[in-house]
């Protein structure tokens, strides 16, 4: 059994040999961060420092005890101490390390300690140039303590496939003679399979049990329990295959177009140190609001809260050890190749992850380090593909999969281009730096971003024997100094930092099937140059949509109305906003009004100046033949193809599905703008530590529409059972912001005011 150690711990900022003699800290629960990081405009040298922890750890009955201490994550170099000697390293700010501190315990209290080194000077990955990223610093996911008596397993490693027998590879620690070892596979509470076996120190049991398969769609997770006299030790598992061939990804022996987004760990204000919850949320963000069926764990390891949420939801997963383009000397490389070994012995008993990341992200070919960490993972995990990620073409495939970064197009790259071998090949990154986007870019910029994922994802599904890809990125997030936008931001999310999604969310959640339904657009001129609106589309996986303006209705559209032919349920142009009108409204000769709808579309699309001649002339027939004098024309213009703003254009869709209507989305002009406040939970759980909510703030107009340039100063004020993350004053960025509370140790309500409203939490 697990016993927490987030509580009661101590933190200094600066380390000294005192916090070994127990000297008084700040008091902190885990997971911490050794800075506070403003939303942006800041040096990352805040966090960059040698800063300690220390805590009490009382024991009783320590006779024939084995203590076993782990750490989930502290970035980035951890010494650890037991009542004044130093009993542990560890160089990975993204990998756990348990300690076998028995033989420095003893009765009663002990000092636990840990000299915290987050500085970017250190020789391991990901550091040594620069980076893309920050990486913060502090004890930042779980510490935990077991307590063995006698043998027990430390590790097990369930390989299971589609009609074979179950594979358990185990291994016991504490190991003296053979023991009994029970093993079950259970369905919830249900047990399916029990059987012993009397084993020596590695063991391999193999199961004959039929179970039902893990899919995206159907994501069965089983639980498998040893038990060695009283240790219990408990993985979840799923049956499943993941393959990736030379004509793509299969999984469960279908082919299946892997569409997905790369996600940082981090966090406004705090960094990496965020609990649970938070973990479990972005999981449960990409799959049900993003509807991606896939994330990279750019560019390290992540939260094991994070990958049991895959699990839990079927979001395939490719993870990858630190790095970012920079390979260090020999001792950094071995600890690169250790890094390799600890991501897949402490991941590999999740089935959502489907390749290994054996290679730093986008270094350079290194065959003698490559050879070795794709030899590592095969020894270690012979059920999984590795791939390497790279942004050079046909460098050497030392990996299964070709893992490319494919910036440079506009639309998927054909593999035989990028790589020499015919691989199975899988982008791994496009759009990012390539056209970032803010939340408060104007509207043309915005589309432009859809555009982009649109484009590639179009190419992505064209290409067959393409796998899949991830986009770049799922949220902003707090960079160095070279990369970003001065502001220590990168703007590459298709969400904010906060996760509000911007426009471009919405091409991959017209993927998903709860229903979805936005535009790309704003229907106020004076936000496009020229007042010219260019290209409408919609984003929504409805069957169909009706279109109306002014209450009148137009037309239906439906995807094949999208000029993306290949990607499912693409954005739809909205190429006509006059139907027969000029015909039933107007009396214009059908013949003459469809030549009249044709040219004022060219013009409501690139502005009367740089409408073609033969445009101009085709009008100037129309005139002639229907007797049109020049004010006619203009009033039939402003009637068809501007006035955006007014009432009389007002611009209704109504999407249906299965001939049902789920959605409607009104754009005409704003009369009012309330803050629309949502919460992540408004139950909160002290557990194994705090909890956090995420609250969403959003200006939003009398339909719903976010109002992009409200830009107001919001004042927080959070009291009772809970506090404020961050800043009690923010102003909104892009109509749109956020926050965050957590729970201080109390249970009961807590309330956090956002201007005139309040929202009520209870702590339980
Ligand atoms: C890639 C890199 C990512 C990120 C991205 C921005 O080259 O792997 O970490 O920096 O560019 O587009």
């Amino acid at each position: 059994m697990k016993t927490y150690l987030n509580e009661g711990w101590q933190f200094f900022q600066n380390w000294s040999e005192q916090i070994l003699q127990g000297a008084k800290g700040e008091s902190v629960r885990l997971p911490h961060s050794v800075a506070t990081t403003p939303f942006n405009y800041y040096d990352e040298s805040i966090y960059q420092f040698v800063s300690g922890y220390s805590r009490i750890l009382h024991l009783d009955n320590t006779k024939g005890k084995t203590y076993l201490l782990t750490f989930d994550a502290v970035g980035h170099f951890a010494e650890v101490f037991v009542n004044g000697v130093s009993v542990a390293t560890h160089a990975c700010g993204y990998t756990a390390f348990t300690v076998d501190i028995t033989p420095n315990v003893t009765l009663g209290d002990n000092l636990i300690a840990v000299k915290v080194d987050s500085r970017d000077s250190l020789n391991q990955p990901p550091f040594g140039f620069v980076m893309d990223y920050q990486t913060y610093g502090g004890i930042y996911r779980d510490v935990y303590l077991e307590e063995k008596q006698g043998a027990y397993v430390a590790n097990a490693f369930v390989q299971a496939f589609p009609r074979k027998p179950i594979i358990v590879d185990v291994k016991l620690g504490n190991f003296v003679e053979n023991v009994t070892l029970k093993a079950e596979i259970l369905d919830g509470d249900e047990t399916l399979f029990s059987s012993v076996y009397t084993v020596g120190q590695n063991a391999q049991l193999s199961i004959d049990k039929s179970l039902s398969l893990w899919s995206v769609d159907s994501p069965k997770l089983y639980k498998l329990r040893l038990t060695v006299a009283s240790d219990v030790y408990e993985t979840t598992f799923g049956v499943r295959s993941a393959e990736f061939r030379r004509d793509g990804f299969y999984l469960n022996g279908e082919k299946f177009k892997i569409v997905g987004l790369n996600r940082h760990q981090c966090f406004p204000y705090v960094g990496y140190a965020m609990p649970e919850s938070m973990q479990r949320r972005d999981a449960r963000i990409l799959k049900n609001e993003l509807c991606v069926n896939a994330v990279r764990t750019s560019h390290y390891p992540q939260s094991h809260y994070f990958i049991d949420e895959c699990d839990r939801l079927g979001l395939l997963v490719f993870t990858e050890i630190p790095g970012w383009q920079h390979i260090g000397d020999a001792a950094w490389q071995e600890i690169a190749k250790n890094n390799v070994v600890e991501m897949i012995e402490q991941y590999r008993n999740h089935p959502s992850i489907i390749l290994w990341g054996v290679r730093i992200n986008e270094s350079m070919d290194c065959d003698s380090l490559y050879e070795q960490t794709n030899a590592i993972a095969h020894r270690l995990d012979s059920t999984r593909q590795t791939g390497g990620v790279r942004y050079i073409r046909h460098s050497h495939l030392l990996e299964d999969v070709y893992t490319f970064n494919d910036f440079n197009r506009n639309g998927a790259t054909k593999r035989k281009l990028i790589c020499k071998k015919d691989a199975p090949y899988l982008v791994t990154e496009y759009n990012g730096h390539m056209f970032p986007t803010k939340s408060f870019d104007d509207a043309p910029h915005q589309r432009e971003h859809v555009l982009r994922y649109a484009r590639m994802l179009d190419g992505v599904f064209a290409a067959s024997d393409t796998a899949g890809a991830f986009g770049w990125c799922m949220f902003d997030y707090n960079t160095h100094k070279d990369f970003g936008s001065g502001d220590r931001v990168c703007y590459h999310g298709v969400m904010d930092m906060f996760r509000n999604p911007k426009w471009a969310s919405g091409v991959f959640s017209s993927l998903g099937s709860n229903p979805y339904l936005d535009v790309c657009f704003l229907g106020d001129i004076g936000d496009y140059p020229e007042g010219v609106l260019g290209d409408m589309y919609v984003m929504t996986n409805a069957d169909v949509i009706k279109v109306y303006k002014g209450g009148v209705f137009i037309r239906d559209y439906t995807h094949a109305d999208s000029p993306f032919k290949h990607l499912p349920n693409a954005p739809i142009l909205l190429d006509d906003m006059i139907g027969e009108r000029l015909t039933t409204d107007d009396g214009i000769k059908p013949k003459n009004a469809r030549t009249l709808k044709r040219c004022l579309a060219i013009i409501a699309k690139c502005g009367i100046n740089a409408a073609p001649l033969r445009t101009k002339l085709a009008i100037a027939r129309v005139m002639v033949n229907e007797r049109l004098t020049l004010d006619r024309l203009f009033q039939l213009y402003n009637k068809y193809a501007g006035s955006w703003g007014s009432a009389a254009n007002e611009l209704r869709i109504e999407a249906f599905k299965d001939g049902k209507l789920f959605a409607t989305k009104i754009i005409g002009s704003m009369s009012s703008y309330i803050l629309y406040v949502k919460a992540s939970s408004l139950k909160l759980h002290e557990t194994n530590t705090y909890d956090v909510a995420a609250v969403n703030i959003v200006a939003i107009d009398q339909n719903g529409n976010v109002c992009p340039y409200v830009s107001r100063a919001v004042k927080l004020a959070a009291s009772g059972a809970i506090e404020l993350i961050g800043p009690d004053n923010i102003a909104l960025h892009g109509g749109r912001f956020g926050t965050y509370v957590k729970t201080k140790g109390v249970l009961g309500k807590g309330y956090l005011q956002i201007d005139d409203q309040t929202i009520e939490f209870e702590v339980v």
